[in-house]
């Protein structure tokens, strides 16, 4: 029933950005910033587009498996910022990696995207025996869809991209669950860059079609906007519940997991979440001081970090879990 990471890769851009560097163009300090999030300091894209970002980590995660790329059947791209419309990102992945006999699409889950997309890939690699391996790869550069004028949300978020090459292994630990609560998308949104459509009428576009808050305008309307203590609250019970579900499918103890790696998104919501489950803080693996909120990418990002750390070790039973945008939670549990 099991899958097994066969190797892991991450890339992050150069530039950094601190607190500090936030106090030069909004009102806030780094004792805010790091006393309420936990964030220190994120990277930034200069430019390098999100695809390049995520072909850099899934070059790394390929290495690091020691496969070859013609062998993987699919490759599953998490973002919520591709480059394109048109052409997904794991087409282009797929074109600089030579992973020419993948199938590839990209999957929106926001920041739950890559745990939902290692649990595609465990449902595809089950049912096809011919398909070896699959790649999936978290890409984000929420700088682009970040509101640098909103203080209480732009110092959460950074881009970067991680991803992971994994096998089906029929007696290996896995389990995993996946939800979402529409009810909840206004609390989190961000709407597309695409002009209004070509044959709109003044009453249709002026029509109000959801409950969603006011969006952003000027240069910043295809910005996040959130609801800060609804996804926080939302947070806290969602990663606990997925895990739970999850761990219940087989009879699971949590107490069993050697560490958990959760979406970074704020290093109270980690604590409160990990406290809902039973388990001390010791079995998360955090990295949000360095790398902010990357949305989807944040949990392989700190994944393969505890990986090539020593943190987590074969044999290791981890739990991937996470919430975001939709709003959306999923956590899958297997044997690193
Ligand atoms: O992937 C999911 C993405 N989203 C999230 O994970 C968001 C989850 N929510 C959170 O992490 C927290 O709600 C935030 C970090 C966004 C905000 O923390 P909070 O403890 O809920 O603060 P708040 O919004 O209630 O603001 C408290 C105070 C306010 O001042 P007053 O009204 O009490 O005078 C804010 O104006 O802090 C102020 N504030 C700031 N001060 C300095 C808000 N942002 C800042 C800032 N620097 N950057």
């Amino acid at each position: 029933m099991g899958l097994h990471i066969l190797g892991t890769g991450s890339y992050t851009p150069a530039r950094e950005l601190t607190n500090d560097d936030f106090t030069k163009f909004i009102e806030t300090n780094d004792e805010w910033i790091r006393t309420r999030t936990g964030i220190s300091s994120r990277r930034v894209s200069e430019g390098e587009p999100t695809w390049y970002m995520g072909a850099e980590a899934a070059k790394a995660a390929i290495e690091a498996a020691g496969i070859n790329a013609a062998d993987i059947a699919m490759i599953i791209d998490t973002t919520i910022t591709g480059d394109y419309c048109t052409p997904s990102v794991s087409c282009i992945i797929q074109r600089e990696t030579g992973a020419v006999n993948a199938a590839c699409f990209d999957l929106n889950a926001a920041c739950s995207g890559f745990v939902y997309g290692v649990d595609m890939a465990h449902r595809f690699l089950k049912t096809d025996a011919d398909a070896k391996y699959a790649l999936i790869v978290a890409n984000e550069q929420l700088s682009r869809i970040t509101n640098y004028e909103d203080r209480a949300s732009c110092i959460l978020f950074g881009d970067g991209a991680a991803a992971v090459v994994v096998e089906y292994k029929e007696d290996a630990l896995y389990t995993s669950h996946l939800g979402a609560d529409g009810t909840g998308a206004k609390f989190l949104f961000a709407p597309t860059a695409m002009p209004a459509p070509y044959f709109s009428v003044p009453e249709k576009l002026e029509k109000k079609w959801d409950d969603f808050d006011e969006p952003l305008t000027g240069k910043f309307a295809h910005c996040l906007k959130q609801d800060g203590k609804e996804v926080y609250r939302f947070a806290t019970q969602a990663m606990p519940k997925a895990a739970k579900a999850a761990a219940d499918k087989i009879g699971f103890d949590l107490n069993e997991l050697d560490k958990i790696v959760p979406h970074q998104a704020n290093t109270r919501i980690i604590e409160t979440a990990m406290k809902n489950m039973g388990l001390p803080m010791e079995k998360a693996v955090v990295n949000i001081a360095q790398h902010g909120n990357t949305s989807s990418a944040s949990i392989p990002i700190a994944l393969d970090e505890a990986v090539r750390a020593g943190v987590i070790q074969r044999g290791n039973k981890i739990c991937l879990v996470g919430f975001g945008a939709g709003l959306t939670y999923a956590a899958v549990i297997l044997e690193y």
